[in-house]
């Protein structure tokens, strides 16, 4: 890790008029005011105390993966390049692996696997880096980060004071964190650690992840003669969480998208109920406080939307949850289609659907 071991230079390496469309994953083709590549904390400090961009917004990107710029930045941009990752500490139940925020999340996770520490397979493919996944507590296939999530270490912008957090401290609930409400846009999460316990169990229920994995053979039950359970391995999971997301998410290289575009909406038994009367086959899923989550995609299908698009901005063919840009739309555009989509559903169902990515 390259902490502090290098005093803070005189001045930051500022960019001016820096195009951002490589660094949002919608590919938005707008610009900053001012850039700072960050791949040493000594240059993220030298950027927050130079005078030249004093009192000016700053916005911190990692894979931009979920963010959706509406137009130009007037101030500065931090771009989080930071890199390393380590076993920093083991005991007899887990490994703690410390990666810094600019590492890749796909390629940490595959790293963790090759490494011999399995539990981060679920979440493979998920674009964007370490240093994001906790601001919105990444989640797919019956897995959230938070579950493996031991601390991070950030600096705040205000001060450039490192704080190291535990999970308490960072609030995580469902595609939320202390990042996105009191904590939001005020620290740059450096390196988070990760606790993987040795003792492993595969997280295999989830329905489109079982039936990927008894469709290789790599399930539970799959060929076994004396009645005990073959389990899936953590690669056999990974493999499969892959191939499923291949198979329904578009990559952001080929078609810009932020992922799921809204959060799957929890509503009380009593509206769900009557819901239901009236969409018997509504999905939905009950959650541990009585509440009811449904499936925001379903919702947004059922009023016809997948596939559609107003302008290059689309909803996704195969994902009715993920809208895509399909080639020079802009932020605006696309929050015009979000904002028509949720005007349907509200219509519809009465449900009113929250956007996942920060829009700015
Ligand atoms: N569905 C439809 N039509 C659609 C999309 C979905 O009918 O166009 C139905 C599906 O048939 C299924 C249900 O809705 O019955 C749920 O769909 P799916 O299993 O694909 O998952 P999701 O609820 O759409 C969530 C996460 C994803 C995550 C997957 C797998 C949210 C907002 N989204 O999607 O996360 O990968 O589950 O765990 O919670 C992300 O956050 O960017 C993301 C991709």
């Amino acid at each position: 890790m390259s902490h502090s071991e290098f005093a803070a230079p005189a001045a930051a390496s500022l960019m001016a008029d820096y195009p951002l469309k490589a660094h949002n994953t919608f590919g938005f083709d707008v610009r900053a005011q001012f850039a700072c590549l960050i791949e040493r904390e000594a240059q993220l400090l030298a950027a927050l105390r130079d005078p030249r961009v004093a009192g000016l917004p700053r916005l911190v990107l990692g894979g931009g993966s979920n963010v959706v710029l509406t137009g130009d930045f007037a101030g500065l941009v931090l771009l989080v390049a930071l890199r390393g990752r380590r076993v920093v500490r083991e005991d007899q139940h887990a490994w703690y692996v410390e990666a810094a925020g600019g590492e890749t999340w796909h390629e940490f996770v595959a790293w963790t696997l090759e490494e011999g520490m399995p539990g981060l397979e679920n979440l493979a493919l998920i674009p964007g880096t370490v240093g994001a996944a906790p601001i919105q507590n990444i989640g797919a296939y019956g897995l959230e980060m938070c579950e493996r999530f031991a601390s991070l270490r950030a600096i705040e912008i205000a001060t450039g004071e490192a704080v190291e957090l535990d999970a308490e401290a960072c609030g995580f609930g469902y595609r939320d964190s202390f990042f996105k409400r009191e904590g939001r846009e005020r620290f740059v999460i450096t390196s988070v650690t990760f606790r993987l316990p040795k003792v492993w169990q595969p997280r295999a229920g989830y329905a489109d992840l079982a039936r990927e994995l008894a469709a290789r053979g790599d399930t539970a039950n799959a060929g076994q003669t004396d009645g005990a359970a073959v389990q899936p391995t953590a690669q056999a999971i990974f493999d499969a969480v892959v191939a499923v997301r291949r198979a329904k998410l578009p990559d952001p290289l080929e078609l810009g998208n932020a992922g799921s575009f809204f959060k799957n909406p929890v509503i009380d038994s009593a509206q769900f109920e009557a819901l239901k009367r009236r969409e018997p086959d509504i999905v939905s899923y009950a959650q541990a406080d009585g509440r009811v989550k449904l499936a925001a995609g379903w919702l947004i299908d059922r009023c016809g939307w997948k596939g559609r698009a107003m302008g290059a901005a689309a909803v996704h063919e195969r994902q009715a949850l993920v809208l895509v840009n399909r080639g020079g739309a802009s932020g605006t555009q696309l929050l015009a289609l979000a904002r028509a989509i949720q005007r349907d559903v509200f219509e519809r169902f009465g449900v009113e659907l929250e956007a996942e990515p920060v829009c700015l």
